[in-house]
């Protein structure tokens, strides 16, 4: 693995699976792979679960990791090809990404979306500049349309839990929130379960909230959310704005918020967040505080997720 952006850089899952697997048995039995090899984490967006959880990773694996956050500390990029910078922008990405290059030997970027130019956004323009420009091996700690380490976290969170000798049903809902949020989670999801191919996998929302077909080609599409839920063994709770009128909140139904009488047509089903939770917005405490919850352990499956891709991407540098 040279990079680590979308479900398209992982040849085998669930080989990818066990690997964080055998991290969660045993932290640190590759604790000299990372020797001598320095991670950068730079964030131009906030964050708790995956700054720190990539942080441990990389300690477990014996890396230095620098964190910037370079929304607050660092220059203002730009990003644009042939820009004349008379703008607020003050250092091309062109001329520091190399730089960054050669401190360090992986460099990972949270970047969300501008939820405005729908055109950039969905070009991955700003991840896609690091890979042009830094040189080395760029992971993604969520870009503008994609969460690949959420996403492989919540599938190894699945496969740890469910047990039976069939394909579990798995049910991605939309949920209200009170401001746009991006599509990532949903897509990526989406994205990684159609991969992983073992599910019945089903999306519900409200009409006009279709996500970018390129990431649900191959799930169920249901508007009736009880009829999606029905016998559900696991049900991934997250909100989105509107991916065809673009970045805008067309919808806060409370009646999609999911609560336990949503449960009830379920088969006692998992329920799944990616956190941080609006509560009683998108979820409600009765669901969040219950044992259905399973959203600590995908936190804590974070650990495991980005130390099997750090791994990978080490492997490929000795
Ligand atoms: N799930 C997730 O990415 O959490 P953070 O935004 O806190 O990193």
């Amino acid at each position: 693995m040279k990079n680590f952006i979308s479900v398209h850089d992982v040849p085998d899952i669930d080989k990818l699976v066990q690997k964080a697997f055998a991290y969660k048995a045993y932290p640190f039995k590759d604790k000299m792979l990372g020797r001598n090899k320095r991670i950068g984490l730079l964030f131009l967006n906030p964050s708790m679960r995956t700054r720190l959880s990539t942080q441990i990773a990389a300690s477990n694996l014996g890396m230095d990791t620098i964190v910037f956050n370079i929304d607050k500390e660092g220059w203002k990029l730009e990003f644009e090809e042939g820009a004349i910078m008379s703008g607020n922008t003050i250092e091309h990405i062109k001329d520091a990404a190399p730089i960054m290059g050669s401190y360090f030997d992986i460099l990972c970027i949270r970047t969300f979306p501008s939820l405005v130019n729908k055109r950039d956004d969905y070009s991955e323009l700003f991840i896609n500049q690091f890979i042009k420009y830094a040189g080395i091996p760029v992971v993604s700690l969520e870009s503008a349309t994609l969460h690949p380490l959420q996403s492989f976290t919540d599938i190894i969170t699945i496969q740890e839990l469910f047990e039976e000798q069939r394909k579990p049903k798995i049910v991605l809902t939309w949920a209200p929130h009170i401001k746009p949020i991006p599509q990532c989670v949903g897509n990526s999801f989406a994205q990684w379960i159609n991969a992983w191919g073992n599910a019945d996998f089903v999306i519900t929302h409200p009409e006009d909230y279709e996500l970018d077909t390129q990431f649900t080609d191959g799930a169920t599409i249901e508007y009736d959310q009880e009829k999606a839920l029905k016998n559900a063994d696991f049900v991934y709770v997250k909100n989105w704005s509107s991916y065809t009128d673009y970045g805008k909140v067309l919808s806060n139904d409370s009646d999609w918020m999911l609560t336990r009488e949503h449960l009830t047509v379920t088969n006692n089903a998992k329920v799944m967040h990616c956190l941080p939770v609006r509560r009683n917005v998108e979820l409600s405490d009765e669901i969040l505080d219950s044992g259905n919850s399973i959203a600590n352990l995908q936190a804590t499956n974070r650990v495991w997720a980005a130390q099997a891709v750090l791994a990978e991407i080490l492997n490929n540098l000795n």
